[in-house]
């Protein structure tokens, strides 16, 4: 499905009826990261996946894309939807995305799921990182983000299967969206006030091998939100929603099924 939300033609997936679930996805992916949990969870839940700005079949317009802007436009998606409220599940930069949902829409939200991500802003270095990505996706493509990005992306033992669904979704983005989506990135503000002032029921999960965000990350945002708890996904790196797609829709599937509307 397609729509325009703040002058942005975003394509979206919704399937599924029941409570509604916003599935955000990572850097430099797609709303197909999620085909797992699309697949799983669509007897029991309505499924919302966007290819969030500069990503997938949506537009991608001048950057640099904030999170802020990348929140204001998932609230959109729900005012289109017609949907006052979801639960926000966002992994890595989806992380960071739901963290400014948080700060800018946090009544929108029904329960949060923070997955391989962190709070922290980028350090000097990081954003400098960013910016030499930024240029090698503009001088050389897609294709070289992907060669570069995948190995610390998924832990070292991950099958080529995943590798190549990875691979797949990465170079199908334009360099104009994997540039825009770094320096917006590496705009992030610290996210650590904002977490003890989210008041829903809040899962943090993790690969037990992610080395770009570490469990340690996930216990000290978990330690700063009150209430909350921590999956640990054994035995997977950073994309732990692909690497180790039934143990991760099962977290899901168990926090979502303690919550009581
Ligand atoms: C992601 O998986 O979304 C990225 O690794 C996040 C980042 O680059 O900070």
């Amino acid at each position: 499905m397609e729509t325009t939300i703040n002058g942005v033609r975003v394509r979206y997936t919704d399937v599924g009826h029941g409570p509604a679930i916003l599935l955000v996805h990572a850097f430099p992916l797609a709303g197909a990261m999620w085909r797992p949990q699309l697949e799983a969870l669509q007897g029991e839940y309505r499924l919302i996946a966007p290819d969030l700005r500069g990503f997938g079949g949506s537009d991608a317009p001048p950057g640099p894309y904030t999170m802020d802007q990348q929140a204001d436009d998932l609230a959109a998606l729900l005012d289109h939807l017609g949907l006052a409220r979801a639960t926000v599940c966002g992994l890595s930069m989806g992380g960071y995305i739901a963290l400014a949902f948080m700060r800018r829409h946090a009544a929108r939200a029904r329960a949060l799921v923070l997955a391989d991500t962190k709070a922290g802003a980028d350090s000097d270095d990081g954003r400098a990182g960013r910016e030499a990505n930024a240029r090698l996706a503009e001088a050389e493509g897609a294709a070289a983000i992907a060669d570069k990005m995948i190995p610390g992306l998924v832990a070292p033992d991950a099958g080529q299967a995943v590798r190549d669904d990875l691979r797949a979704m990465i170079i199908a983005n334009t360099p104009a969206g994997i540039a825009g989506a770094l320096r917006g990135m590496a705009l992030r503000p610290d996210s650590f006030e904002v977490l003890p002032t989210i008041a829903v029921p809040t899962l943090v999960v993790v690969g037990e091998l992610d080395g770009l965000t570490p469990p340690a990350e996930a216990r000290a945002i978990s330690m700063a939100i009150p209430g909350s708890a921590v999956a640990v996904i054994p035995g997977v790196g950073h994309l732990s929603s692909m690497e180790a797609s039934e143990a991760f829709t099962a977290a899901l599937r168990d926090f979502l099924g303690g919550l009581h509307d």
